[in-house]
C-alpha cells in the first residue's frame, strides 16, 4: 500500500529537513521535488529550451549538490512559472508517490495539484526575515560571498513569483496542516509534523 505525504511551502520555511527527517522516520522514500525545477532552471541556463528540457528530464539528472545555487533557484523559480514545464514534471512526481513502501514529496503544489489525495499534508511557514536569516547563515557556512539584504531580496522575489504566478502557485491545500516554524528549532519542527502524519495514520 502507498502512503503519500505532502509537505509544501516557501523557499526556506525548513520544508527539505523536515521532509526528510519525516521520511527517515517511516522508512519512506523523499522527493525533493524543487530539484526537478532546479535541474530545468540549470539547463536553461546552460541555452536549452525550458520545456524540451523539463520533457527530457531523467531521475539522474537530479544532483542536488550541483543544484543548490542561488542563480538555479531563480532559474527553476521562472521555469516553473511556465506551464509546459510543470506538466512535463507530472507523470514523475506521481509514480514516486505511488511507491510501495510510502513516499514524501516535497515541494509547491504537492498538496494542491500533484497529490490531492495524500493521505497526510503539511504546509510548513516562516516569516520572510526568519526565512532569509536562516538561508544566509547557510550560504556563509558554505563559503558564499553574499549579505543579509540581498538574501532577504531574493527570498521576496522568489515568494512572489511562485505565489502570484497562475500554474499551479504556491498554497496551502485546504486539508494542510499549517506548520510555522518562526520560532521552532528543527528538533521541534520535526516533531511537531511527525505528530501531523501520526494523526492521519491513525484517522486511516
Ligand atoms: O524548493 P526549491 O527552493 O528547491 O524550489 C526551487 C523553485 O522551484 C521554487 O522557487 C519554485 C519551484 N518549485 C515549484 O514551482 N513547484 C514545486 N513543486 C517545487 C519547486
Amino acid at each position: 500500500m502507498s502512503f503519500t505525504i505532502a509537505i509544501d511551502g516557501p523557499a526556506a520555511a525548513g520544508k527539505g529537513t523536515i521532509s526528510r527527517a519525516v521520511a527517515a522516520h517511516f522508512g519512506f522514500a523523499h522527493l525533493d521535488t524543487g530539484l526537478l525545477y532546479r535541474a530545468v532552471g540549470a539547463e536553461m541556463l546552460a541555452g536549452t529550451e525550458p520545456v524540451a528540457a523539463a520533457r527530457a528530464l531523467r531521475a539522474e539528472d537530479l544532483d542536488a549538490a550541483a543544484l543548490r545555487s542561488p542563480e538555479v533557484a531563480q532559474a527553476a523559480s521562472k521555469v516553473a512559472a511556465i506551464g509546459d514545464v510543470r506538466a512535463a514534471l507530472v507523470d514523475f512526481q506521481r509514480a514516486f508517490a505511488a511507491r510501495a513502501g510510502g513516499a514524501v514529496l516535497d515541494g509547491r503544489d504537492i498538496g494542491t495539484v500533484i497529490c490531492p489525495d495524500a493521505a497526510a499534508k503539511l504546509f510548513v511557514t516562516a516569516s520572510a526575515e526568519v526565512r532569509a536569516e536562516r538561508r544566509y547563515r547557510e550560504l556563509l557556512e558554505a563559503g558564499a560571498d553574499t549579505n543579509f539584504a540581498a538574501v532577504l531580496a531574493d527570498v521576496r522575489e522568489r515568494d512572489a513569483r511562485d505565489m502570484g504566478r497562475v500554474d499551479a502557485p504556491l498554497r496551502a491545500a485546504a486539508d494542510a496542516v499549517e506548520l510555522d516554524t518562526s520560532a521552532m528549532d528543527i528538533d521541534e519542527a520535526v516533531a511537531a509534523a511527525i505528530a501531523v502524519v501520526e494523526t492521519a495514520m491513525e484517522r486511516g
